[in-house]
């Protein structure tokens, strides 16, 4: 679609979102799916959560709001919008997440041996596209913050040196930002992949709101990126589940995606969700400046008072001192407790059950807070209020650290691991169960992720390190919540037969 734009696009229209409403109030009596006809078969206690006024709202895109012959007209006249709205070429809407847009890429892109060069702190949806398509991960590790073992970017040089070594790689695949805010320098690096004909690939799941002000850094296709996805429902205000993918000026379009995106995405998208990503998008687009502006400022108010409270540090964007063109979302605000004797983990349950607050993830050494546009000062003081009141809580607890020595590593422990198969050749060949203590030197046949942070710290093809035994140890006897392995107990681990020291 690039040179069509001759007139400034009016973001007033909302197509789709005006084709559900004028839909429901056709008053056209269903004969198809969903089962509970516009909520008349729900039960009472769901029509008393949701009310009859969203149930009603409930049908599958296709053969409803557009019209009876899945043309997708006014999806696509909104997604032409949302690309505008997002400094893209084109755009696609994704109800199923942004982890079907990691896979979809993966499979559109790359055929089985192909290379693909992927930052290592990948999401775990990355690795299911590596394993269904048979891409060949040459790992690009990201830098480590030292002081704070905090995963950073994956620097432009890294690029470099791993494009050199392999002109033959089909595509680059970041994730920026990382889960803590940190954004890659993605304009040198997207110049960089594009005079070398290499797909850039950015999982922007975390960065929705980064096109919209310019205190916050670039959205992913706006620095050149070809590809991108980013979660509508994660910072802005879709619903849960709402993506986007977004394409450049250059690489894989939009057709080479669309039909790996059906391969895996419902045959029953949500017409609500959808509806919510254009709703999103014009809200966005027509006052998404201001309401960054006041997020921005909630967020640095946030963090200062926060800072303040004696026992807590507050990550900042010093973190990235060293980084050139690295970016910082200051909305993102990562609070260590160690100080007040607790752990991350005690810290979120203490703050849900006594304070009220729930946070976006805890780790070992502290929690993570998001301010949105959804924030007011009001939830700035009882955020900031909370937080007092564990510490003053925690007055009695010896000072030091609850950490497990063991677990502070998450961050290097990834680096300890050496792909020997490719994901789909181990997680899809011959494997058994053997105990995780005697691990050492074979080869995963599966992706164990503790969350968080959600990295995974074994996949599937890996050598598995000693470093790596341990740490999963360590893990599970804290109780962290592992997602992947057969076992989730983490007693045994699957691994590939006959390689290794099975023999
Ligand atoms: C870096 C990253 N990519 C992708 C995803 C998946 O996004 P979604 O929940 O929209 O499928 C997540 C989810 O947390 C993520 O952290």
């Amino acid at each position: 679609m690039s040179g069509t734009k001759t007139t400034p696009i009016d973001h007033r229209q909302a197509p789709f979102f005006d084709g559900l409403i004028a839909y429901r109030d056709a008053e056209i009596v269903p004969y198809s799916t969903p089962g509970h006809k516009l909520g008349a078969g729900a039960p009472q206690e769901l029509v008393d959560a949701l009310g009859r006024q969203a149930l009603a709202l409930d049908i599958p895109n296709g053969g409803g709001v557009d019209d009876t012959h899945r043309t997708w007209r006014m999806q696509r006249q909104a997604e032409v919008l949302a690309a505008d709205a997002w400094g893209a070429d084109d755009a696609s809407f994704l109800v199923n997440g942004s982890s079907t847009g990691n896979i979809a890429f993966l499979l559109g892109t790359c055929r089985p041996g192909d290379k693909v060069l992927i930052a290592r702190n990948l999401h775990t949806s990355l690795l299911s596209g590596l394993i269904l398509s048979g891409a060949r991960p040459v790992y690009l590790y990201p830098e480590v913050h030292d002081g704070l073992n905090l995963t950073l970017d994956v620097s432009v040089d890294t690029v470099r040196r791993a494009l050199d070594a392999h002109p033959d790689a089909r595509a680059v695949a970041l994730i920026s930002p990382s889960y803590t805010g940190v954004a890659a320098d993605l304009r040198s690096i997207a110049a960089l992949c594009r005079s070398r004909g290499v797909d850039l690939f950015v999982d922007e799941a975390w960065g929705p709101h980064f096109p919209f002000h310019d205190r916050l850094p670039p959205g992913a296709v706006q620095a050149g990126a070809s590809v991108a996805v980013t979660s509508i429902h994660k910072l802005l205000a879709g619903l849960t589940q709402s993506s986007l993918m977004t394409f450049g000026a250059w690489g894989a379009g939009r057709d080479a995606i669309a039909p790996a995106v059906s391969l895996i995405e419902t045959t029953s998208p949500s017409a609500l969700i959808a509806a919510s990503i254009d709703t999103a998008r014009r809200q966005m687009a027509l006052d998404g400046h201001r309401l960054l502006e006041q997020t921005i400022e909630l967020a640095l108010g946030a963090r200062a008072r926060l800072q303040e409270v004696p026992g807590l540090h507050v990550v900042d964007e010093s973190v990235i001192d060293s980084r050139q063109g690295a970016g910082f979302d200051p909305t993102r605000i990562m609070i260590d407790v160690q100080k007040t004797g607790l752990t991350g983990f005690q810290a979120e349950a203490i703050l849900r059950s006594e304070c009220r607050i729930g946070v976006e993830m805890s780790d070992l050494t502290g929690v993570i807070v998001h301010i949105t546009i959804g924030d007011s000062p009001d939830s700035i003081d009882h955020l900031v209020s909370g937080f007092e009141r564990l510490v003053s809580s925690q007055s009695g607890v010896a000072s030091g650290t609850a950490v497990d020595n063991r677990l502070r590593s998450s961050g290097s422990v990834i680096f300890s691991t050496s792909p020997v198969l490719t994901p789909r050749e181990a997680a899809l060949g011959e494997t058994s169960a053997i105990p995780l203590s005697s691990a050492v030197g074979e080869v995963a046949a599966e992706i164990i992720t503790p969350y968080p942070p959600g990295i995974p710290v074994v996949a599937p093809g890996d050598l598995i390190s000693a470093q790596t035994v341990e740490y999963l140890e360590a893990a599970s006897e804290v109780g962290m919540y592992i997602s992947g392995p057969a076992d989730s107990s983490l007693k045994t681990v699957r691994i590939v037969s006959g390689t290794t020291n099975s023999g």
